[in-house]
């Protein structure tokens, strides 16, 4: 439990599983473990009142949040969610989970979240801007291109973020395109970013198949989510080689043991919203997506999908989580007891976090790269990662997710040794 008192004391809130990771982490962590407590408490919580006049002119009153949960690593980063549901206990543990995603991948970056309690579908277009202005002016205290650099996250996109750098741009009294990343190309963005994150579940998934001796061509994929990151993911595993037998959406679940045409599909969700009815394929309860037979199940929709129940149903080798926190703990162990592999969202889902640091080294330099460059250096770097942590999995014998989390934690911990305590 947290001894926090800002924090509910629940078993189940996502800050207590957080703290439950750490508590894996810790014995591996050697004479680094003195400082563990670090990571049991979050750097800085700002929490703001966004007020804003809607357009029937009453005022309403939203609840926003920024925690850098640690900085010793360099500026957070961290993405802004606009939900209803949004808590400061979420945000603690999304902005503590980008700590660790930052350093197992070895980003210069500390982890950071923002928040907004709001329905953005509820708010008109020129009330959804005042509330994005607002609340970057009210986080503008602890924001800045070297201090903490926001980024989309659920319900947040390029209109979003093109906002929030245009604020935070009139207050300072300069263009900072560095203050935020995910923006449109016009504006400072990145060639490639759109794509990373399903790139960069190819790339790892790719890599764990190596370490597996299992050859990617003819490999059988299915894919949960065939949104930003389940379609990349999907294009880049058929693109080489491999055959995805079976995708699921919120309108439907599609099966083709010999291979979806994936062009195909992605015209379908163009035409259609969804891949429910594509006639490329033959329609299966949604229940049945997983008793398919497959070599690499990637869950990229939402989280807690993978449940114990569903765990001990799959057939697969290899779970490659594309989603944030799809598989729930219990799950979790039990996969790990029948000897699937799985490969956590802390490496597999890194690539649109590691396109955001391209594009704020881009920001920086005002010189942009061609997106070969950015293909070719997202790939060396998950890769390169993916085999430090696969090697501490395999010297340690420990699960992957605890070995991203011991190669992260010790990165984040070295640097707080290393720099000492202020004063
Ligand atoms: N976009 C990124 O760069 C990025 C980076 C890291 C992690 N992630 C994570 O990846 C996941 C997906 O993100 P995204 O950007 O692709 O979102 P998205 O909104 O583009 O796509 C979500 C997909 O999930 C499907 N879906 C929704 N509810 C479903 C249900 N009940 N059953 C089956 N499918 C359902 C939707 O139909 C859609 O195809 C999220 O967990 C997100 O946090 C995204």
């Amino acid at each position: 439990m947290s001894n926090l008192s800002f924090v509910p004391q629940s078993e189940t809130s996502a800050w207590q599983t957080y703290l439950a990771q750490v508590d894996r982490v810790v014995p591996y962590l050697g004479p680094l473990s003195r400082w563990a407590d670090t990571l049991r408490r979050p750097k800085r919580c700002l929490i703001v009142d966004i007020p804003i006049e809607l357009d029937d002119g009453t005022v309403s009153h939203f609840e926003g949040y920024r925690v850098q949960h640690n900085l010793s690593r360099g500026p957070g980063k961290g993405g802004v969610r606009y939900h209803p549901d949004v808590t400061l206990d979420e945000v603690m543990a999304l902005s503590a989970w980008m700590t660790v995603k930052n350093a197992a991948v070895a980003l210069p970056y500390g982890g950071a979240k923002g928040g907004v309690r709001v329905d953005p579908k509820k708010l008109s277009r020129r009330e959804l801007e005042k509330l994005t202005r607002r609340y970057t002016s009210e986080i503008g205290l602890v924001i800045g291109p070297d201090k903490d650099i926001p980024a989309p996250d659920v319900n947040t996109n390029g209109q979003i973020m093109a906002w929030m750098m245009d604020t935070y741009s009139m207050n300072v009294g300069a263009t900072v395109t560095g203050v935020v990343t995910g923006k449109p190309l016009t504006l400072g963005g990145s060639l490639g970013r759109v794509k990373a994150t399903g790139r960069g579940v190819f790339v790892v998934g790719r890599e764990t198949l190596r370490r597996l001796g299992t050859d990617l061509n003819g490999v059988r994929v299915a894919v949960q989510g065939f949104g930003n990151v389940g379609s990349a993911a999907a294009e880049m595993f058929a693109g080489n080689g491999a055959k995805i037998v079976a995708v699921q959406d919120h309108t439907g679940t599609v099966y083709a043991p010999d291979g979806l045409d994936i062009a195909n599909l992605m015209g379908e969700l163009r035409a259609h919203g969804g891949i429910g009815n594509f006639a490329g394929g033959e329609r299966i309860a949604d229940e049945a997506f997983w008793d398919v037979e497959t070599d690499v199940l990637i869950p990229a929709a939402l989280e807690s999908q993978l449940t114990a129940e569903r765990a001990r149903r799959v057939r697969t080798k290899v779970v490659l989580e594309g989603a944030n926190g799809p598989t729930t703990p219990e799950a979790d162990l039990i996969l790990g007891e029948r000897g699937i592999t799985v490969v956590p969202d802390v490496i597999a889902n890194a690539g649109g976090v590691t396109v955001s640091y391209f594009e704020w080294v881009q920001d920086f330099s005002s010189f942009f790269w061609t997106e070969d460059e950015i293909n070719l250096r997202l790939d060396k770097i998950l890769a390169g990662a993916f085999r430090q942590i696969w090697e501490t999995a395999e010297h340690h014998r420990i699960p992957l997710r605890t070995a991203a989390f011991v190669v992260a934690c010790t990165r984040v911990l070295q640097a707080r040794e290393e720099r000492g305590l202020y004063p």
